[in-house]
């Protein structure tokens, strides 16, 4: 994945666990500087270990390191020199998510080698959108989990985030708590 993905999850240490941390996780995970430059794609492999070594030096699972890693990663992009980007995707989560695609198809115009998921909104209601989520790498469910919490709190509202397994993909249902002031 791009070296921007790793910056992102390096920015993550340095602002929860501190340099001290990070530097370990850099030594287990076997990358170097080289690994961090924004604009190369490197294998999934690297990005993979990066994630691995975050998980054995903070004690925490790969898939919870992955879900914080989903809700970091929509602050990262908002304050990056995509966050226009951001904003164009929409001013409330349902169009947002309408429109991941559509996102997703932008950054691909300078970032011609990204191997980006696809987003389905499959139902939509006041309080309950479904997305069904395709991508050609596998494990990667509790990562739009973490995005999808991310993207909750971005548009201020509150919910929960469930998945289930699919034949051609993983089903995502995201349920809104009414707001109390309406
Ligand atoms: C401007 C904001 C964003 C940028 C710049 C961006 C960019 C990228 C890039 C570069 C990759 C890696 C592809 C590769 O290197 O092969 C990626 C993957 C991914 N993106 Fe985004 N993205 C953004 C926003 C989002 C949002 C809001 C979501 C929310 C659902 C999302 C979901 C994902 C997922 C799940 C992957 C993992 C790849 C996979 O599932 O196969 N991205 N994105």
């Amino acid at each position: 994945m791009y070296g921007m993905i790793h910056q992102a999850a390096r920015e993550m240490i340095h602002d929860l666990h501190g340099p001290a941390a990070w530097a370990d996780i850099l030594q287990k995970s076997g990358l170097g500087d080289e690994s961090f430059i924004s604009a190369q794609h490197y294998s999934d492999e690297q990005t993979l270990n990066l994630i691995s070594a975050i998980s054995v030096s903070t004690g925490k699972e790969v898939d919870a390191v992955l879900e914080e890693f989903g809700g970091y990663w929509i602050n990262f992009t908002d304050s990056s020199s995509f966050a226009g980007i951001m904003r164009m995707a929409g001013d409330n989560l349902f169009s947002f998510l309408a429109n991941l695609d559509r996102l997703h198809a932008s950054i691909k115009t300078s970032m011609n080698k990204a191997v980006t998921p696809s987003f389905e909104v499959i139902r939509s209601t006041e309080t309950t959108v479904e997305v069904m989520y395709r991508s050609d790498r596998t494990g990667l469910a509790p990562f739009v989990r973490g995005l999808f919490y991310g993207l909750l709190a971005r548009f201020g509202e509150t919910g929960t985030v469930t998945h289930v397994d699919q034949e051609d993909g993983c089903l995502f249902t995201i349920d809104l708590q009414p707001d109390p002031a309406a």
